[in-house]
């Protein structure tokens, strides 16, 4: 199968073939993700609350980021690696932003970066994009920063707030974005922007009304239960299975059961007898 492009995922949208993303911070997961014929891998920042135990994203690291996105891109061989760019990564200096995304590109092989909206952020975006970078924008609610405005909750639920996220996601395209995430926002709000933009709209808690789908993969496979939010569809419960699993293998280890003659090597009579001569001479 080809590699998917940034090309691939604008004709897309002019077709109206849906785009299809998750979330991926390590080798085997971002493997089977990539053999399901998944378009994008994004090695996300969640990478803190999902793997790493942290209560939010924000503290999250570049050298963490950059040791998953590594990981991750030893699995995919098909769809576009994205790496999710850090809290304080790219809010100080533009300069700091473009060094920040390059090492991304260089040290971990991704193929784009992706940036949360902040005031300004269009600065860094586009001397991002004038390095060379493509960058994917994200409005809506904005992970690394939502402790600050309010909490987790949905955004644009008014027409004041609506129309200033739609502002940031132009702004975001102008300056050279190839796509935008648009994380909980009304679906009414997610198809005015998708219909504004040129550039393909992938939504997470928005609606259909998408170029495109996102979500955290340990929320899909049911591996996430500090909470769940309230647009995930679970697809499979492999926290319970992951409990069965272990609970069989404490009991077999206690009961003698396991390991049984299959998962066993012997050696040789004559070989062991030769070990013993040697231990006792
Ligand atoms: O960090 C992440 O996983 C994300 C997605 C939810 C879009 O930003």
């Amino acid at each position: 199968m080809a590699q998917i492009t940034i090309a691939d995922l604008q004709d897309r949208k002019r077709r109206g073939e849906p785009i299809t993303m998750l979330t991926a911070y390590d080798c085997p997961m971002a493997a089977l993700l990539d053999r399901a014929g998944i378009d994008v891998v994004l090695v996300g920042d969640s990478l803190g609350m999902v793997v790493l135990g942290y209560e939010t994203t924000t503290p999250v690291t570049m050298e963490e980021m950059l040791h998953h996105a590594k990981a991750a891109r030893r699995g995919v061989a098909r769809a576009l690696l994205v790496g999710d760019m850090p809290f304080l990564s790219f809010r100080g200096s533009v300069a700091e932003a473009v060094k920040n995304a390059g090492r991304f590109i260089q040290e971990a092989g991704c193929e784009a970066v992706k940036v949360e909206w902040k005031p300004g952020i269009e600065d860094a975006a586009k001397a991002i994009v004038d390095a060379g970078i493509p960058v994917m924008g994200h409005v809506g609610l904005t992970p690394q920063t939502a402790a600050a405005e309010g909490g987790f909750g949905m955004r644009g639920m008014d027409a004041e707030s609506a129309s200033r996220i739609v502002a940031q996601a132009v702004s975001l395209q102008d300056v050279g974005c190839f796509a935008m995430v648009l994380e909980c926002i009304p679906d009414v709000v997610a198809q005015e922007i998708t219909g504004r933009l040129t550039i393909p709209t992938i939504g997470i808690g928005s609606g259909p009304h998408c170029d495109g789908q996102v979500v955290v993969t340990y929320d899909l496979l049911g591996l996430f239960d500090r909470f769940t939010p309230k647009f995930v569809k679970r697809y499979a419960n492999l926290s319970e299975a992951i409990r069965e699993a272990a609970t069989a293998y404490i009991r077999d280890v206690k009961a003698g059961a396991f390991p049984g003659p299959s998962h066993t090597r012997t050696m040789p009579p004559e070989e062991f007898r030769k070990l013993q001569s040697e231990l006792e001479s």
